[in-house]
């Protein structure tokens, strides 16, 4: 790690372990948001005007906004692996690098989307709701009945790491697995994963659970709507692992209601944390407040990325997870 004579400024936007501002506070000069909330848009773009750096997760957005008046900004980091927070194009242009953090995740939010398959699958949290509320008078042949997920066809929309994790998991339970990707994947990783490339519509038919991992663009805006959910058997699941703004959240309310399809798991929302009511009001669905990487070993170890990326460009060196590459050639 290089020595800075004159420490440069750094932004920690949000909470972080205390080892992380350890070692930032050994090469910069730290404005560090302390509180549990995050900026408002106009307190970030104020405290970003004057520093060199900024730490921040997936609930900062870095856009125009945002850096209206950083003008010593070299890098913002990421403590997260999607980054539809960042106006990318808008940090080029200003020669700000963004960086992220894949791969240290990846098995951690693997097993969350298989979880969410499972307790959807199986009815667990409504289950669980309606074993609290006392219902539970005898135990009954035809109670609480789920559908299978061992020896079923899973579809993975989104084939990147985390993906493929997913495949990998379930092989395990004997599924068959089918994918769709912007990119078809080598027939190697294929292989490994014994996943078949299909359309979004063959997969939408052929699926009994849809996984959704792809990162958020512009482009798969409400990817997932009504007519795709017509498109599913009634008695598949759906789960979103990836962002929120992927599924209209209303379609889904509709088709959940309407047992179009079985049941759902969702990690993330399209306005969150605040969570459209309808959501709250379907039994058939299984919600996590976007937990998806929330164990303390991978929190520490995406911090400590971010916190590796972050010094690297203050030091002129090219950051491990840059995602502008091209500010680098
Ligand atoms: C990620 O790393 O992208 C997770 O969703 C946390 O934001």
């Amino acid at each position: 790690m290089s020595t800075f004579t004159v420490k440069p400024k750094v932004l920690v936007a949000r909470q972080i372990f205390p080892e992380g501002l350890l070692r930032l506070e050994e090469v910069a000069q730290i404005d560090y948001n302390d509180q549990a909330l995050p900026l408002t848009p106009a307190e970030l773009s104020q405290r970003i005007a004057g520093v060199d750096a900024a730490l921040v997760t997936g609930s900062e957005r870095i856009d125009a906004t945002a850096l209206a008046n950083a003008n010593q900004l070299k890098i913002v980091s990421n403590i997260a692996v999607g980054f539809n927070n960042f106006d990318i194009a808008f940090m080029t242009k200003k020669k700000v690098m963004a960086t992220n953090t894949p791969e240290v995740l990846t098995d951690t939010t693997a097993d969350m989307g298989f979880m969410l398959l499972m307790a959807a699958a199986r009815r667990l949290t409504e289950s669980e709701h309606w074993l609290r509320a006392g219902h539970w008078k005898n135990w009954s042949l035809a109670g609480m009945m789920g559908v299978d997920i061992h020896h079923t066809t899973i579809g993975i929309m989104g084939m990147g790491r985390i993906g493929q994790a997913i495949a990998k998991r379930a092989l395990a339970f004997g599924m068959t697995v089918i994918y769709y990707n912007r990119r078809r994947l080598p027939l190697d990783i294929e292989q490994e994963c014994q996943a078949r490339y299909v359309s979004q519509e063959e997969l939408l038919r052929q699926a009994d659970h849809v996984m959704l991992v792809m990162p958020y663009t512009q482009e798969n805006h409400h990817l997932i709507g009504q007519t795709e959910l017509a498109m599913m058997k009634p008695t598949a699941t759906l789960v979103n692992l990836a962002r929120g703004g992927i599924v209209d959240e209303n379609a889904l309310i509709e088709a959940l209601k309407n047992k179009r399809i079985f049941s759902a798991g969702l990690d993330v929302y399209e306005g969150e944390p605040n969570i459209n009511p309808g959501l709250l009001e379907v039994p058939n669905i299984v919600l996590a407040p976007h937990i998806g990487s929330a164990t303390k070993k991978t929190r520490l170890a995406m911090m400590h990325l971010a916190i590796d990326n972050l010094i690297a460009g203050l030091s002129n060196q090219r950051p491990l997870n840059l995602i502008n590459e091209e500010l680098w050639t």
